[in-house]
């Protein structure tokens, strides 16, 4: 039995004060919860990760970094490594966003180093992959998916699975609002599962969690959440005000 996580992904929005406004009215809103199955990660920015580990101490909310350079320190300006997002309070990272592997040229080689760099660190990463709309109407869309699944976990044996999330994103439904049909999205998780049981074997594949992500909302979170291969999403706008993330964990149990 797979553990449903609905991961938060703020991009580059929220101040550390608005962070402290959110974290204070989720956990208001988390004390109506009665042990709830779901996992809560939220993705903030570097900058609010110290702030919410101490806000939401003692709270079944985890965090996780939106991002991270695959090298423990050195002369990276702008970067951040696995180690001080650890330090930070994350225990997740989401890795390989469409944003980043179109505004910041990310090739699968460099994921695939992201991901080794997450894992050695100890952070479970959160891998996206998902096709254009252009893909997707020349039938690309499973060699576009199982492609950058292949490249991002190149190497890697099966006991990646036991932490491994992958976020299954289509970019053209991500900030659109117009998201995928829930079957269409089960098809693609069962060919992104379907390749992880090629490479790893079933008992492992079996293990991975694959998130929606793409205009995921109180809507239609139901919808994913019932399909055999989805166990929860990859959430942007929505995840962005406590009352409609709330209504999404409720929703996901
Ligand atoms: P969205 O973003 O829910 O706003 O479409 C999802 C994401 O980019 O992870």
């Amino acid at each position: 039995m797979r553990r449903p996580i609905l991961a938060a992904n703020w991009k580059m929005y929220k101040t550390t004060a608005e962070a402290t406004a959110f974290a204070a009215e989720l956990l208001a809103l988390l004390k109506e919860r009665g042990g709830g199955q779901c996992e809560i990660v939220v993705c903030p920015p570097f900058t609010a990760l110290a702030v919410l580990r101490d806000a939401l101490a003692g709270s079944p909310v985890e965090l996780g970094g939106q991002n991270l350079y695959p090298q423990k320190e050195g002369a990276y300006t702008g970067e951040i490594s696995g180690s001080m997002l650890r330090e930070a309070g994350a225990s997740y990272a989401i890795i390989g966003h469409s944003e980043r592997r179109q505004y910041f040229g990310e090739s699968d080689a460099f994921l695939n180093e992201k991901v080794k760099a997450a894992l050695s660190e100890g952070l479970k990463p959160i891998l996206c992959v998902g096709e254009t709309l252009a893909q997707r109407r020349g039938g690309e869309m499973a060699s576009v998916c199982q492609g950058q699944l292949a490249g991002a976990l190149a190497g890697l044996d099966p006991s990646i699975c036991d932490t491994l999330v992958i976020a299954y994103e289509p970019v053209w439904a991500i900030g659109t609002g117009e998201s995928a049909q829930a079957a269409d999205a089960q098809e693609t998780a069962g060919l992104l599962r379907q390749w992880l049981r090629e490479a790893y074997g079933a008992t492992a594949a079996d293990q991975v969690r694959i998130q929606y992500g793409g205009s995921a909302k109180p809507e239609n979170i139901a919808g994913y959440l019932a399909m055999p291969d989805i166990d929860g999403a990859l959430i942007g706008g929505a995840g962005l005000k406590a009352a409609s993330y709330w209504a999404m964990i409720q929703a996901a149990g």
